[in-house]
This record gives C-alpha cells, structure tokens and sequence, in this order.
C-alpha cells in the first residue's frame, strides 16, 4: 500500500509522530487544505444568497460540494443537509421527528452519547419511548437481539455503522431491513462507518445517515445529515433564521420544503468544500482499499496488543476496522496513554464519549484506544506494541 505519510502536512512536520488518534478525528492531507483556505482566498461571499459574482461563484462552490458528498454515499445532492457534526445531525433527527404515531425508539447501550443523550432526553420528558437491545458479555449486539426489540410500535431505529469503542462495524442493511419490516423508520450514526468502508445510501435503504468530515480526512465544523427525501417535509428543523424561508409576514411564515429548511444562518462554506475534497480524496484512494488496509492492520494490532498482556474490549471475531480499545494491568488509562505520548505514539484514553458502553464491555474505570486510518502503517502499529511492552513491563 502506498506510504501517504507525506501528503499529511502534520506528519511531515512531526516525522516521528505515530497518529493513532484518528477517531477522535483524522489528520487532513494537503488537497483538503488547500481546498479549504481556497474558500477564503478565491470566493470569500455568502452562499445562496448574493447575487454578485463571488456570491454566484460561491454558490456554485457550494453546491458541487453538496453533490460530491452526497455521491460519496450514493446519495443526491438534495437529499443532503449540511450540519455542524454527526451530533447535529442526530439531534436534527432526534428531535425533528413525530412520536405521536409510535413512540417507541430501539437503540444499543453500545452507542455513542450523541445517540443516547436526545432520546434519553426525548425519553424523560415522555416524548418518545427509548427501548435498548440487549448485548452480550463483549459488549456486542447481534442481528437477533435487534429482531427481538424492534416491532410494529417502532418508529425509530438508531445505531452506529462502526463503534468507536469497539471498532466493530455492524451490518446496517439488514437492521434497516428488519426495521422497514416492521414500518419503523432507520437512522444509521455513520461518524465511525462512513470512514472505514463504503457507505451506500440508496442500496442499504436507510432513512437518515448522519457523519462528519473530520473524522474523513475533512475540516472540523461539518458535517451531513442525508435523508430519503420523503423524510424531509414530516422532519422539523432544530433551528429556524434566515435562508430557510419563501416569505415571512409578521402573520405567517411560508418555510421552503427543501434541504435549505434545515441550514439555517450563513455556513461554513470552506468547511463544505473541503468535506468535498476530502471525499474526492478517499475515492481516489478507494473505500475498498481503505478497508482493507484497516482489515490488516486490525489483525497486526491485535497481536501486538495481546503480545503486550493488553485487556483488550469488544469482540474479536467480527468485521471490524482498526480501532481497539484496551488496558494495561495495574496502569491507569490516562497513565499509559501519557506514557506513550512520550514515545511519541497519540492514543485517547478515557471513556471516548460512550461512557455505558465501555462499561458493557467491562472498562470500567476506561481505556485506551489506538484507533488507525489510510497513513497508518505496519511499523506504526509495531512501534505501539513495542512501546506497551516496555509500559506493560513496568506493573
Ligand atoms: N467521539 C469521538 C471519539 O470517539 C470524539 O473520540
């Protein structure tokens, strides 16, 4: 695979940096940079609103950029809402959808906070009824386990493509399916899958697919949210102002009904072209390349973890990308993790904002998670369990 360490300006100003950090977000190569600060150099206007010449070129700009995302996913530009984060966009979601109907909502204790939080809020205040699946020792969830808690009062099944504490990547078409079955509605948490393997919108018929650039090789500040267009006129937006409207009265107010609804506010335009460039970037690459770059450093790591005496979390006999989380026997998290920043090596230690599933699996008290993406490499991956050895050796 080809070395693409030197296309990522941060690691070529810290040639001895081992970046195994990339969940909590990924390094941005030089195109997304450029593309990004092109904004501000060549165009500079508002988007969708100016009629001038760098208000039309930003415009323009801006729209190719919604189309290229949108294509990453095998979606179309106007089934594609910008949003600040995955977060945003589950929120959008959350609480832009009716529950008189169905009220019951299925997710896993597996999920980030971001899922849990709105609807264990929506929740509380009786708005809509949270239901979780049930998961096994490791902290795994099977397709059974969701086929038992999704029925015919479902509105809504929420869970991630990939999990950010396990690195497991679930089968999203066929829980879409079971959902469909039942006439419920399916929200995939995409901030982990999207990046690690090829996401199809329209083929895996989900309903809403929420992620982030920065977690892609993108700027930070922007995300998607992509929905079946039938979804969008019965979502409520999260926030209302300017830009979302065909005319307002001081007696009414006339919303338009496309993906504008819900991007209220002058945007982070530079952000959308270099979310665009880096989706350029990884199809360039090629996503069943990345996949299977991660696939092989997933089993090095492993090794080497174990290799270490690491406790490492989650199943292992599942299809994955190059993410673990793990502790060193006796060590505290933050410990080793400040251990091996000294080596040189950039882990996250903590509860990776996913606190019930840590406890799931059985971290406790936390862990360390070295998460890898496309610059990563075998020596990468050799260098960590060669610096947990020495650590390992030190309790
Ligand atoms: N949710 C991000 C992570 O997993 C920030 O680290």
């Amino acid at each position: 695979m080809k070395d693409l360490k030197g296309e990522f300006p941060i690691l070529s100003k810290h040639p001895g940096l081992v970046y195994l950090d990339s969940a909590c977000t990924s390094l941005k190569p030089r195109k997304v940079i450029d593309a990004e600060s092109s904004y501000y150099n060549e165009l500079g206007a508002c988007a969708g609103r100016s009629s001038h010449r760098l208000g039309r070129e930003a415009s323009n700009a801006v729209e190719s950029a919604r189309e290229r995302v949108a294509a990453f996913v095998s979606a179309k530009a106007d089934e594609l809402v910008w949003t600040r984060n995955t977060t945003e966009a589950l929120n959008i979601v959350a609480y832009g959808l009716d529950y008189t109907k169905r009220k019951k909502v299925v997710t896993s204790g597996l999920e980030h906070h971001a899922v849990l939080l709105p609807w264990m809020d929506l929740h509380e205040r009786g708005i809509a009824r949270l239901e979780l699946v049930k998961s096994d020792a490791s902290g795994h969830a099977d397709e059974d386990a969701w086929a038992d808690a999704i029925d015919r009062e479902t509105a809504l099944v929420v869970t991630n493509s990939g999990n950010n504490t396990s690195g497991v990547s679930q089968c999203t078409k066929n829980l879409a399916r079971i959902a469909h079955d039942n006439g419920a509605l399916v929200c995939i948490d995409g901030a982990q899958g999207v990046p690690h393997r090829k996401a199809d919108f329209r083929r895996e018929n989900f309903d809403f697919l929420c992620f982030s650039a920065h977690k892609m090789l993108g700027p930070t500040g922007i995300g998607a949210l992509v929905m079946k267009k039938e979804r969008m006129a019965g979502l409520q937006p999260l926030i209302r102002g300017g830009g979302t409207v065909k005319t307002v009265s001081l007696e009414k107010v006339v919303p338009v009904r496309d993906y504008t609804r819900f991007e209220a506010g002058v945007q982070h335009y530079s952000g959308m072209i270099g979310f665009a460039a880096a989706c350029d970037y990884l199809k360039s690459y090629g996503m069943e390349n990345v996949e299977a770059h991660e696939k092989a450093l997933a089993v090095e790591m492993l090794r080497e973890l174990e290799a270490a005496g690491a406790t490492v979390y989650g199943p292992k006999d599942v299809p994955r990308s190059a993410l673990y989380s793990f502790n060193i026997k006796g060590a505290k998290a933050h410990d080793v993790a400040l251990m091996l920043d000294k080596e040189d090596i950039a882990v996250r230690s903590g509860f990776f904002c996913a606190q019930p599933a840590m406890e799931a699996m059985g971290a406790k008290e936390g862990a360390v998670r070295a998460s890898c993406y496309i610059y990563n490499t075998s020596e990468d991956v050799k260098r960590l369990g060669d610096a947990l050895k020495k650590i390992s050796a030190l309790y």
